[in-house]
C-alpha cells in the first residue's frame, strides 16, 4: 500500500509525505471502529487530495472507470454534493438518487432498492438514511463498497472527519485540545462520530444541552456532560454548534426556540467565555439567531466554510481508500 500511495501521489504530482501504514477498508461505516493511527492517515491522504481542489483543472484520472451511487433517503446539501464533487474530481461516475425522485416512493424496501442497484455493478454507493444501522445492513448484503453518509442518531463518519482536518488545520493538533459540543445531543450523529474521533485523537469533549436533549448515559462515551453552555465552553478550544434534529423529534423537547436560544445559542458576549483563540464550527445547515447569533454566524473565529472546503478533500480521500488504489495498481 505504501508504495501504491507513493505512486499515487507521484502520479497526482503531490507532495510526497511519509507514509508508514497501509488501510483500504471496504467500507466506512463510522469512526468507533477506526484506530487513531486510520483516523489520522485519512485525513494525511484528504490533506494531500486537497490541493487539487484549487488547480485550475480540478480533475484527475484517479477513479476512471468506477461508479459511484449517491443513495440519500434524508435531504443533504454540503454531504451529497461534496460527494459527487469528490467523485467528478477523481474521474468517476457518479448517479445521484433521492428516495422522492425514486422508487422507494412507491413502497420498495432499502433491500430491494440496493440488489437492483447492486445489478447494474456501482463500485461504492454513498448512502445517507433515517435508519440507525441502514449502511451496516446494505453493507452486510451488498458486494460493493458502501460509505456511511448519516444513518439516523448513529453516525456520520465523514463529517466528523472533515470536523477533525478543520480542527487540525486550525489548531495544529487535536491532543489536549478541549472541544465544547452544545445543542441537540440526542439526536444527532454528528456528535457520536465526532465524540469516536476526538476521543481518538486526544482532545477532552465537553457536551452541552437541555435536559431533554441529553441522552442518559452518554457521558460512558468519554465525555463531560453540562446542563449549560457556560460551563461547558468556558476555556474550550473549540465549541461545535449543533442544530435542533426536528425531523427525530416526536413531541417538541423545548418550551420555545426563543427560549432555547437565549440559553443555548452563541453570543458574542457567551463566546468570550471560550480561548480567545478559540474557533467556532457547525455541520450545518444552521439557524442562525437560534443556536448561532448573526455575530458568530458572521464572524471571524467561525470556521464553517473550513469545514465545506474540507468536506470535499474527506470524500475524496474516502472514495479512494475504499477503492483500494486499484487504478494505480494497474498503472
Ligand atoms: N453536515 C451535513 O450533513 O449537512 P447536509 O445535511 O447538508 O449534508
Amino acid at each position: 500500500m505504501t508504495v501504491i500511495l507513493l505512486r499515487l501521489f507521484i502520479y497526482l504530482e503531490l507532495d510526497v509525505e511519509a507514509i508508514s501504514m497501509s488501510f483500504n477498508p471496504k467500507h466506512i461505516l463510522g469512526i468507533e471502529s477506526l484506530t487513531a493511527e486510520e483516523i489520522n492517515f485519512i485525513l494525511d491522504t484528504a490533506q494531500s487530495f486537497k490541493e487539487i481542489n484549487t488547480r485550475q483543472i480540478k480533475k484527475v484520472p484517479t477513479l476512471r472507470g468506477k461508479t459511484i451511487i449517491n443513495l440519500f433517503y434524508e435531504a443533504s446539501t454540503r454531504t451529497r454534493t461534496s460527494f459527487e464533487i469528490a467523485g467528478k474530481r477523481l474521474s468517476a461516475d457518479t448517479v445521484n438518487i433521492s428516495a422522492s425522485g425514486s422508487s422507494v416512493a412507491k413502497g420498495e424496501t432499502l433491500e430491494d432498492t440496493a440488489k437492483n442497484i447492486q445489478a447494474m455493478h456501482p463500485d461504492i454507493i454513498v448512502m445517507r438514511h433515517n435508519a440507525s444501522g441502514s449502511c451496516q445492513y446494505l453493507a452486510d448484503r451488498l458486494d460493493c463498497s458502501v460509505i456511511n453518509a448519516g444513518d439516523g442518531m448513529h453516525e456520520h463518519p465523514s463529517q466528523a472527519l472533515l470536523d477533525a482536518l478543520t480542527i487540525r488545520e486550525h489548531k495544529g493538533s487535536i491532543a489536549g485540545l478541549t472541544v465544547a459540543i452544545v445543542g441537540d445531543i440526542t439526536h444527532s450523529r454528528v456528535v457520536r462520530s465526532n465524540i469516536y474521533c476526538l476521543n481518538k485523537l486526544g482532545a477532552r469533549v465537553r457536551l452541552a444541552g437541555p435536559g431533554t436533549m441529553l441522552p442518559p448515559g452518554i457521558e460512558k462515551m468519554g465525555c463531560e456532560v453540562f446542563n449549560n453552555l457556560e460551563d461547558a465552553i468556558r476555556n474550550a478550544d473549540v465549541v461545535m454548534m449543533l442544530r435542533i434534529q426536528r425531523e427525530r423529534q416526536g413531541a417538541p423537547l423545548i418550551p420555545s426556540v426563543r427560549e432555547y436560544a437565549r440559553f443555548f445559542g452563541l453570543n458574542g458576549n457567551k463566546m468570550e467565555l471560550a480561548k480567545k483563540d478559540a474557533i467556532v464550527m457547525h455541520p450545518g445547515p444552521i439557524n442562525r439567531g437560534v443556536e448561532l447569533g448573526t455575530a458568530i454566524a458572521d464572524g471571524s473565529q467561525n470556521v464553517i466554510l473550513d469545514q465545506v472546503e474540507n468536506g470535499v478533500a474527506v470524500r475524496m480521500a474516502l472514495l479512494y481508500l475504499v477503492s483500494g488504489g486499484e487504478k494505480l495498481k494497474g498503472e
